[in-house]
């Protein structure tokens, strides 16, 4: 394995680049390639079979794009088919779960919310790490239900989209809850609606920056990180690329890229 090689990500659309915002910040050298698999989003309501088959498609495309690493940017995808995806390939694969340990374990009112997605919150990796973590610790977990396809239709400032978030989150804000963990990576284009939402006192956090942490050290300790500058990062999409876009030019500084569509 080279340092000069790329990282590949993927997501069942377009919430995984709130994760590769993390891993270019802190990883600017890479060369990474991101899949948006919107054709076929949300993974959410998927069974696990499916989002396994999906996520080896996605692989595949990334591996025969030569990554030295891949990272599973999609809470769906990696409560549901890391394991499998371990099992198959060699080359390092990262995912993300919801960061319910540092919720748990920091929480003053023992009362913690994720919002996730169908599949995340009836997955076995999450009931494991939810049950490990949340001892004495009331969970308020929510499906965030429409959330994904919001955000996949560009609809992520519309009034609807504000008024379904204000109905999902109720019930965690009458629990008194004093963290709220985004266990999904398209949740975070929602954060200034939830801000608004939410008491003072509620910490909203997501795994965007572990994960990068995560990369950089394995790619560290393989011996594999870019010392130099290599090409700017590659999008792809399986669908229209008009909401992928304007996402990635949201970014603060903003960056090059170059976003194509592809039949995957
Ligand atoms: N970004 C995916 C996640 O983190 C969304 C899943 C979906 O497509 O339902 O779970």
């Amino acid at each position: 394995m080279k340092s000069s090689q790329p990282i590949g990500l993927f997501d069942s659309g377009v919430g995984g680049t709130s994760i590769f915002m993390e891993i270019h910040r802190l990883l600017p050298m890479e060369h990474i390639i991101y899949l948006a698999d919107s054709k076929n989003a949300p993974y959410g309501k998927k069974s696990k079979k499916e989002i396994i088959n999906l996520s080896i498609k996605n692989t595949e495309h990334l591996l025969l794009r030569d990554c030295k690493l891949i990272v599973v940017a999609c809470n769906t995808a990696t409560t549901n088919a890391i394991h499998e995806l371990r099992l198959k390939y060699r080359v390092p694969i990262l995912g993300i779960e919801p960061a319910i340990k540092p919720a748990a374990l920091n929480s003053k009112t023992k009362t913690i919310g994720i919002l996730a997605t169908q599949g995340t919150l009836s997955s076995e990796l999450f009931a494991k790490t939810s049950s490990t973590f949340t001892k004495n610790i009331e969970v308020i977990e929510v499906e965030g239900k429409g959330l994904v396809e919001a955000i996949e239709h560009g609809a992520k400032d519309s009034q609807e989209t504000y008024a379904l978030l204000e109905r999902l989150l109720k019930p965690m804000i009458e629990k008194g809850i004093d963290y709220l963990v985004l266990g999904c990576s398209h949740y975070p284009y929602l954060i200034p609606q939830i801000k608004n939402l939410l008491p003072d006192n509620v910490k909203i956090i997501d795994s965007g920056e572990a994960v990068a942490r995560q990369t950089k050290s394995v790619l560290k300790e393989l011996g594999i990180l870019a010392q130099t500058q290599q090409r700017i990062p590659e999008f792809y999409t399986n669908t229209n690329p008009t909401v992928l876009r304007e996402l990635l030019q949201l970014s603060e500084p903003p960056f090059n890229f170059s976003l194509s569509s592809l039949d995957f």
